[in-house]
């Protein structure tokens, strides 16, 4: 791919770019036409998306996205009780977080375990330039088989977020086994992004509903799946983690509910699908479906407007699921198992 060397790093977006590969330190040639390629977005339908590794994953990463990902980041915060994880994590001293995003989630992470080493790795750099200190962005592909880093060195492994980025989503929590020391933990926060109702105000062809179920199809045909949500625990406990928990939690789609604490939840979810079903679906249908980009956008209108109807009691789940390496932990052997199916089949 365009990037000579994985593992770019930076501090800033100015001229302080590495390459931890290298044996030496400071802004090489080398270097430097890496972090000029990570930066030289790919553009397309008006949106930009990642140029390492482009194309692995189907999501824009312009100013929109930034917004929209901050936003739902608060969701799940806010879903969470402002918890930043639910594993029982004392004292960690390394942490990494896979596919951060706009890296609120190590920043805020790093001001709570101030002697901690975070890293969060990504495919696009579009974090922000002003971190704590403890605090390192990496611009890393987590399909590859080697992250590049010390076996069992890593306190916490977290993800959140990461449904339709992968391929097998097994591999993930199997790779990450092996660079989580024993005793440490994993945890993983999804979207599940079935549309469920429980009082009988949906009707069968909800437009927002029937956009659920075509984004899972293209994504199926992609081979990204989106719907991982409910089978990280058992991928979890089949992966070697021991002590696995799921917690599982409602999250309103538009702000239908009464109480004020949904109502801003389901407001703000609101938002972020608004926001993001044009790149959602820009990418899923247009490479998925094979959708004409005015095909995508008349086939939104009615989605649009459907979102903003209050009297469908509509919503989502969020699965946030942790679990422990065991001390005595042997690690799989570095070749990927082969993909294939989840042999349960479970939906
Ligand atoms: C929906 S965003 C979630 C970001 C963040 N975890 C959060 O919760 O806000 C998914 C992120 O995963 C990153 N990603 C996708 N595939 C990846 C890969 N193969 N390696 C590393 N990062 C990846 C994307 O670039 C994107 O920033």
């Amino acid at each position: 791919m365009a990037v000579p060397q994985r593992h770019v790093s930076y501090d800033t977006y100015a001229e302080s770019v590495t390459d931890d590969s290298a044996s030496g330190s400071g802004t090489t040639g080398s270097t430097k036409s890496a972090r000029e390629s990570v930066f030289q977005f790919v553009r397309e339908n008006g949106r930009t998306y990642h140029s390492y590794q482009a194309g692995t994953y189907l999501l824009p990463n312009d100013q929109s996205e930034i917004d929209r990902l901050d936003l739902q980041y608060e969701i799940l915060r806010n879903l969470m009780g402002n918890a930043l994880f639910k594993a029982p994590i004392h004292n960690p001293h390394k942490i990494l977080d896979i596919g951060t995003g706009t890296g609120k989630w190590p920043i805020e992470i790093a001001n709570q375990f101030e002697y901690a080493e975070i890293t969060g790795t990504d495919l696009s750099p579009i974090q922000p330039d002003s971190i704590p200190p403890n605090v390192k962005f990496v611009i890393d592909d987590a399909n590859e088989e080697d992250w590049m880093i010390n076996e069992n060195s890593y306190d916490f492994i977290h993800t959140q977020m990461l449904l339709g980025s992968f391929d097998d989503f097994r591999q993930i929590i199997r790779r990450a086994f092996r660079y989580v020391k024993p005793g440490g933990y994993m945890e993983s926060v999804e979207l599940y992004p079935t549309v469920y109702c429980d009082d009988g105000t949906m009707p069968p062809d909800w437009p927002v509903a029937a956009w659920a179920r075509m984004q899972d199809q293209a994504a199926m045909n992609m081979g990204k799946p989106v719907r991982i949500g409910n089978k990280l625990k058992r991928w979890y406990e089949q992966n070697g983690f021991v002590d696995v928990r799921e917690e599982v939690y409602k999250v309103p789609l538009s702000p239908w509910p009464r109480d004020p604490k949904w109502k801003m939840l389901g407001k703000f979810h609101q938002e972020v699908m608004l926001e993001g079903c044009a790149g959602i679906s820009m990418a899923f249908f247009h490479r998925g479906l094979g959708w004409t980009q005015e095909e995508i956008e008349v086939y939104l209108v009615p989605v649009r407007k459907a979102f903003h109807n209050r009297s469908v009691h509509a919503y989502q789940k969020i699965y946030v699921v942790w679990g422990r390496k065991p001390e005595d932990a042997v690690n799989p052997p570095r070749r990927p198992t082969p993909p294939g199916p989840d042999p349960t089949g479970i939906p």
